[in-house]
């Protein structure tokens, strides 16, 4: 394949910006640059997400609005890789005849042997039960913080939700593995580190398991802070909890998905707690780390969610006061069980609640960012602007703005001089 330069677009998660790092690694080491526009490009990738429909009808408008760029040049490679690829495969291609080639989740490495030309396939996306092993270079967008992959696929089946399907099985990375990439990362300058799976707390190599690997992570020199994300609520347990509160590296943070406030619909959801079980734990972490912050999911109208049960869970918002939340209008996928379930909730309905929870989060968060003013607060310079503002995170995870240029990568001790909803203002005390 001739040509030498890559636009890349991405949707979805960390896992899908992470794989992107990927496959720009192996772009780079083919000799590729990235390129801003997709019309100076000789090859095109959309890292796709199918969560929700909007997700996805996303991509759909992308690939259409480059279309004409392929008549143009029919030298031009489209390639679509991620969660739609894996979910559509063939069906993608019959649809879009105009793509090159299809790669799922498991299949990155492929991305090489495609461009030396090696293969006549179009589409990969067979589940790789070795992904967890594979080593592929990484091109990382930031220099203060890095994604580092633990686990692959999911086995939870929620009913809502299609990445067992397009991520596979669950499988965890083998921990000396984690731990050299670490280590590099520390020895290469990088100061904080964020696990990714979709269910970290199931992660296990033979006796190492989550804590344990914590543990283990939080002796390596020269990272200094160490986040992680997705918990699953039914897995997070006491020893988890322990390992928060006594690895000083690892932050002051969990994020903690508790989906909906009403039994009958957790269940429905196959979520495996009620919502008395995700309180209790509630009650644990800030029993253990008083100053904790916890962020969560919240998806509105699934099927069968009467007002009575809406009600809970706004109470449930009110009783546990997150610091933080992402909702979700309930997005119907193909092949999943609740898309199949009786009783679903009209738009408008959804939108209605949509717009209820958020007014009602964003008054706690903004309340519980006020709190702060006045506290001195640890911040890890992330960037700077042109402003010569700089910007960082707490140790919780809230976004710091300071009108001084500090140097990224410093951890600093800040006092917090005016909060907002989104953002905290700080200035720099004499030390
Ligand atoms: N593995 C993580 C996150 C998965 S996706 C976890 O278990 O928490 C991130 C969020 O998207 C989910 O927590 C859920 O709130 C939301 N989501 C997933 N499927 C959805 C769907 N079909 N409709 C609306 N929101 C959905
Ligand atoms: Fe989806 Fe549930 Fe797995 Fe999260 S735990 S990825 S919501 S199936
Ligand atoms: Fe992530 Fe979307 Fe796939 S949220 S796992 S990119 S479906």
């Amino acid at each position: 394949m001739k040509g030498r330069a890559v636009y890349i677009k991405t949707f979805g998660c960390q896992m899908n910006e992470h794989d992107t790092e990927r496959m720009l690694g192996i772009f780079e080491s083919k000799g590729f640059i990235e390129v801003e526009e997709p019309k100076k490009a000789d090859i095109v990738v959309f890292n796709t997400c199918a969560i929700r429909q909007k997700a996805e009808q996303k991509f759909l408008s992308s690939l259409g609005r480059i279309k004409h760029l392929k008549k143009k040049n029919p030298e031009l490679k489209i390639i679509v890789a991620g969660c739609v690829a894996q979910l559509q495969g063939e069906k993608l291609l019959d649809r879009v005849p105009y793509i090159d080639y299809i790669i799922g989740p498991d299949n990155i490495h492929m991305i090489e042997n495609i461009l030396e030309n090696q293969i006549s396939n179009k589409i990969f996306t067979d589940e790789n039960p070795l992904v967890a092993n594979i080593k592929i270079p990484a091109k990382r967008m930031h220099h203060v913080k890095a994604w580092v992959n633990i686990m692959y696929g999911c086995n939870n089946y929620c009913a809502y939700c299609v990445v067992p399907y397009t991520r596979g099985r669950e499988r965890s990375r083998p921990v000396e593995s984690i731990l050299e990439e670490i280590r590099l990362l520390g020895e290469s300058g990088f100061k904080e580190i964020t696990l990714l799976g979709q269910n970290v707390n199931s992660y296990r190599d033979g006796d190492i398991d989550f804590p344990s690997l914590l543990e283990k992570i939080n002796e390596i020199k020269g990272i200094e802070r160490i986040r992680f994300v997705t918990s699953h609520p039914k897995d997070l347990s006491k020893r988890l909890i322990n390992a928060i509160k006594y690895c000083d590296k690892v932050c002051e943070h969990i994020h903690l998905p508790l989906q909906a406030g009403s039994n009958k619909i957790l269940k429905l959801m196959n979520r495996k707690y009620t919502y008395e079980e995700y309180f209790e734990k509630i009650c644990w972490l800030r029993e253990a780390i008083p100053d904790i912050s916890i962020t969560s999911d919240i998806i509105v109208g699934f099927p069968q969610e009467q007002d009575e049960d809406f009600e809970k869970t706004i109470n449930a918002l009110k009783e546990i006061q997150f610091d933080g939340i992402f909702a979700f209008k309930f997005s119907p996928r193909t092949g999943t069980v609740a898309a199949k379930l009786d009783g679903q909730i009209s738009e408008e309905v959804k939108s209605q609640r949509l717009t209820e929870i958020l007014k009602l989060q964003d008054k706690i968060t903004e309340r519980k960012n006020k709190l702060l003013e006045g506290t001195i607060q640890e911040v890890l310079i992330e960037d700077k602007d042109e402003e010569e503002y700089s910007t960082g995170r707490t140790r919780t995870n809230k976004i710091v703005k300071i009108a001084s240029d500090i140097g990224t990568g410093k951890i600093i001790n800040v006092k917090i001089i005016k909060a907002h909803r989104h953002s905290l203002e700080g200035e720099i005390i004499k030390q």
